[in-house]
């Protein structure tokens, strides 16, 4: 795919990964709206990327909250209201919650399921009649590594992720003569916001090194768009999980069980 003037709306553009692929798709000429709920930061987005490519019409700026379906529809309908269609999806928009998932409550797992799924599938469901009338079109889904396997201190967020992509691998299968193109896109630990706002259970700590830059990801989300790829498993632990998980499911078990070991941590964090 081309990006020049197509019409790309990004949720979760004001931080990290969303803000880092604004920046990359401006430099490809895409007419871009730019979700998430905070309007001040999505407008520094904004700002960041009108400065950097002024030849360009200036992002839409567009506050949501993708766990309200309502916020969604309208999101959606001023998408194709103000540029006259919708090219390409990105539901990038997420949180995280870590640590013993016995310490967590089921609404900590239902708030995940509701931003990480839920949220993509309200988006999707009003990307789709859009993109049949036009012909075609393409959605990106941000999941994750721990999409591919469940890893441990990350049991709801790898619930949420997984769901995602199976519900994607369903949808690219159901759309498959409609021009609607599907992209998962599952990557790794990645140097962002996110830990800054993930809600801490305890008995655990994140990894220390590992960390892609946001821009090196947005690149290769980038990339795998122009070359109308299906999947991209980023990062080495990444595309070693994905290769060995069929191969030797017993060994990625135990790699997991070293892992969790690894992260424990004993002073358990209070948990509410
Ligand atoms: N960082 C990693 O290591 C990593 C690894 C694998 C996958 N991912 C995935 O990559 C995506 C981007 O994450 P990131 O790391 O770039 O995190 P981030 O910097 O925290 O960005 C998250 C973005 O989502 C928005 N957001 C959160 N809740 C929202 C809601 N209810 N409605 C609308 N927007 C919402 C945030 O803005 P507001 O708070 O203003 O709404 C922000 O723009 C997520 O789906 C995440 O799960 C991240």
């Amino acid at each position: 795919m081309r990006l020049e003037a197509k019409r790309v709306l990004i949720t979760g553009a004001s931080s990290g990964i969303g803000a880092a692929l604004a920046l990359t798709l401006g430099g490809r000429g895409a007419r871009l709206v730019l979700a998430a709920r905070g309007r001040s930061r999505l407008e520094g987005t904004a700002a960041v990327v009108a400065l950097r490519h002024p030849a360009l019409p200036p992002p839409i700026v567009a506050p949501c909250d993708v766990a309200d379906r309502d916020s969604v529809h309208s999101l959606c309908a001023a998408t194709v209201d103000r540029l006259g269609g919708l090219d390409v999806l990105i539901n990038n928009a997420g949180i995280s919650v870590y640590g013993l998932a016995e310490y967590g409550s089921v609404a900590d797992f239902q708030r995940l399921m509701t931003v990480n799924f839920y949220g993509p599938l309200y988006a999707m469901l009003e990307a789709i009649p859009v993109m049949r009338r036009q012909g075609g079109g393409l959605v990106v889904n941000v999941a994750s590594v721990a999409a591919l396997h469940g890893v441990p201190y990350l049991a709801a967020y790898s619930a949420s992720k997984a769901a995602l992509a199976a519900l994607a691998q369903s949808l690219r299968a159901e759309l498959h003569d409609s021009g609607i193109r599907l992209l998962t896109v599952y990557p790794g630990y990645t140097r962002t916001p996110l830990f800054d706002h993930e809600k801490k259970l305890g008995g655990a700590r994140r990894p220390r090194n590992g960390y892609a830059a946001p821009e090196t990801v947005a690149r290769s989300i980038v990339r795998a768009i122009e070359r109308d790829a299906e999947e991209l498993v980023l990062s080495p632990p990444g595309r070693a999980l994905s290769l060995l998980r069929g191969l030797v499911p017993g060994l990625v078990q135990r790699a997991m069980r070293v892992l969790a070991t690894q992260l424990r941590v004993k002073e358990e964090v209070c948990h509410a």
